[in-house]
């Protein structure tokens, strides 16, 4: 992956400006979220570098409910339906609505901070593009690769490459010539719809490495302002660093391992697939919405990484989200499973959540991350617990969010 750091964070700085000069008289200034100088520089391809026009295009296309199914109607959806600023960037739902009103088969993750992340989804199955003209692969480009995933998917915007093309140089020719005026020539050729497709997806990219969280009470702490942090937040933190040992799989300042140079690390079974059994139809084609994959034992069950590599070993496993804006992206999960931050830090801890029913806990024990087997061998008092949850709210802010996990509804 290539570092453009330095370039990259001019970028950003400028933009800002653009932004809220040019996009403040739309009403659409909230969509750009201004964050502090990051503490790790944004990774930016060497295939797609970040400027200001390809940010602004990215941002429209962002939130333009007709890149979904032209026939949906009242039922068409935009990335910012499932991606909300008000909510964290995420939805709010246990698991999304696409068009038609059809039910996805996860929660919708945050965009905050994914410009991180080698790969995308809950199952890491957006990694790159490869370039449609000569073939090769273009590293670092899984935010590029996973933009044009929803707009085909039938449970999410189901749209095809040349209806969106069609419409995208129709709408936004001349927006998308200033961004890239390498695709000119391609215009009209036999190339057209796979090489504008890539732009659509290099633009919408390129606006969500600036939807950038570092804005907390955790990062004036961090920054040396040891006043930022309540005493709770304290005991939670030395409690996350040391007899949880949170940080083996959510390391700071980015709260996930999904980030480090292995493209394969980031993915653990931290036993919630075995709860989130769904014997739900999938609405597009009526099939099972986990279809059976052969393996005894596992029919029903969305066996999350599994899908990519085809290796038993990692049923099961799912990326590590990040742990920053939690209080604005309930519920939890991939399968959205609890609702307030306290439940999902209960569960991580013990396997089991007071109150909440789990048929699995014991059966399939063995089959969990060593990591997470060791955290769950310790005792663990409710006041334990409750200092973990506040540290990790100290983990959120800066940005307005009117979401179901605000402060007071987490505990
Ligand atoms: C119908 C709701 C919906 C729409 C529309 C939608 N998404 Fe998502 N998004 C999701 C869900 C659900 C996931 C997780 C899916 C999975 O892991 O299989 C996801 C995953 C992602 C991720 C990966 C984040 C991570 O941490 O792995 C990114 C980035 C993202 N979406 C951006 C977009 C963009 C860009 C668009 C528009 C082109 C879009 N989404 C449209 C619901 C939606
Ligand atoms: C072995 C790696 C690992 C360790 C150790 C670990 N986690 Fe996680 N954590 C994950 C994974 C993977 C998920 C997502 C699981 C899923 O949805 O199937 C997750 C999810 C979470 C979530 C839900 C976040 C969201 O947005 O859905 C919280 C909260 C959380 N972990 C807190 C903690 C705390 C607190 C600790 C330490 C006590 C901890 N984790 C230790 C891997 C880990």
């Amino acid at each position: 992956m290539a570092n453009n750091a330095g370039k990259a964070s001019f970028v950003l700085k400028l933009m800002l400006i653009v932004m809220t000069l040019g996009f403040a008289g739309y009403g659409v200034a909230g969509m750009m979220h201004e964050s502090p100088e990051p503490p790790v520089p944004v990774p930016v391809p060497e295939s797609n570098p970040l400027t200001p026009a390809k940010v602004q295009l990215g941002m429209r296309l962002f939130m333009d409910s007709n890149l979904s199914d032209p026939d949906a109607g009242s039922t068409k959806v935009a990335c910012v339906t499932c991606h909300s600023p008000m909510l964290g960037f995420s939805d709010a739902k246990i698991r999304s609505i696409g068009v038609y009103n059809r039910r996805g088969k996860r929660n919708s993750p945050t965009v905050f901070n994914s410009a991180y992340q080698h790969s995308q989804f809950w199952d890491g199955r957006a990694q790159y593009l490869t370039d449609p003209v000569t073939g090769d692969v273009l590293p670092g480009t899984s935010l590029e690769a996973q933009a044009l995933g929803p707009i085909q998917d039938p449970l999410e915007m189901n749209n095809t490459p040349e209806n969106v093309v069609g419409y995208v140089l129709y709408r936004y020719r001349k927006a998308l010539l200033r961004a890239f005026p390498g695709i000119a020539p391609y215009i009209g050729s036999s190339y057209e719809v796979p090489v504008v497709f890539q732009a659509i997806g290099k633009a919408i990219a390129s606006y969500e490495r600036t939807i950038l969280a570092f804005d907390s009470p955790y990062d004036s702490y961090a920054a040396g302002n040891t006043g930022a942090l309540s005493d709770a937040q304290l005991r939670g933190l030395a409690l996350f660093r040391g007899k949880g040992n949170c940080t083996a799989c959510h390391p700071e300042p980015l709260f996930t391992d999904v980030t480090s140079g292995n493209p394969d690390s980031g993915f653990h079974n931290i036993g919630v697939f075995r709860q989130g059994y769904e014997t739900g139809t999938n609405d597009a084609t009526g099939e099972p919405l986990f279809p059976n994959t052969g393996l005894p034992g596992y029919e029903g069950y969305d066996l999350g990484r599994y899908y990519v590599t085809k290796s038993t070993s990692d049923i099961g496993k799912f990326k590590t989200p990040t742990l920053r804006q939690l209080l604005c992206t309930a519920p939890y999960m991939h399968n959205g499973k609890y609702s307030r931050i306290r439940d999902a830090v209960e569960f991580v801890v013990r396997g089991t959540v007071a109150g909440i029913p789990d048929p699995y806990e014991d059966d399939y024990a063995g089959e969990v991350s060593p990591l997470i087997t060791a955290i769950r061998s310790r005792d663990w008092y409710e006041d334990e617990i409750n200092d973990l949850t506040a540290f990790l709210e100290a983990l959120s802010g800066g940005h307005m969010c009117s979401g179901t996990g605000m402060r007071g509804m987490s505990r």
